[in-house]
């Protein structure tokens, strides 16, 4: 499903990365990244752009050609992962920064994603998601139709197993105007 949507010149999330995303200052001690779902490459792109060193995990190998040409457009480098991350297994202790935008799974892939998320992330690292609500699902404006894909704000503090600690907490509604595939409230 996601190769059929991604085979078009168009990129349907847009190429400019995700507001949420956007909105964060990536700290300095941040030098590598995985951008996990990343789909086109948006979000790895403006890492790259900033000298991280970046990977960009999907398992649609159209999504991430196009990743790769975004990335040459952009003249960065985004290494990327052709994998399902319903089994993937992430190194232990390896990277700064862990990116999951719109990343929306069933309930045993999410088990493992955020596992790997836990396992991944360095001591000083930082997690940054941003993802439709359960709230989505009688609106228009993008995201699954499927209720177990979306997340409530106590499901996602509870894969995070008290491991972190949280410094934004929320449940918004925003304009969006991320490609055809999401925009309106
Ligand atoms: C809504 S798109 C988001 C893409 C990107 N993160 C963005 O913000 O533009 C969801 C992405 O999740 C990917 N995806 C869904 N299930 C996956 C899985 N089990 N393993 C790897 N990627 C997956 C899809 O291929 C798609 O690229």
């Amino acid at each position: 499903m996601w190769n059929q949507r991604f085979d078009t010149e168009n990129y349907i999330y847009g190429t400019a990365p995700n507001d949420f995303l956007k909105s964060i200052e990536i700290p300095s001690n941040v030098k590598n990244a995985i951008c996990l779902a990343e789909g086109e490459g948006r979000n790895a792109v403006h890492l790259a752009k900033k000298g991280i060193d970046v990977y960009a995990l999907d398992y649609s190998e159209v999504g991430l050609e196009k990743t790769t040409k975004l990335a040459k457009t952009n003249n960065v480098t985004v290494k990327t992962i052709l994998a399902d991350m319903r089994e993937y297994q992430l190194p232990e202790n390896n990277f700064d920064a862990v990116i999951l935008i719109f990343g929306h799974f069933t309930n045993d892939v999410k088990q493992n994603v955020f596992a790997q998320i836990r396992k991944t992330l360095k001591k000083d690292g930082i997690f940054i998601m941003e993802a439709y609500a359960t709230e989505q699902i009688n609106m228009d404006s993008g995201g699954p139709k499927n209720p177990e894909l979306l997340y409530s704000l106590e499901e996602i503090i509870s894969y995070l197993n008290n491991e972190f600690q949280i410094v934004i907490k929320q449940l918004i509604y925003r304009d969006i105007q991320e490609g055809v595939m999401h925009c309106g409230k």
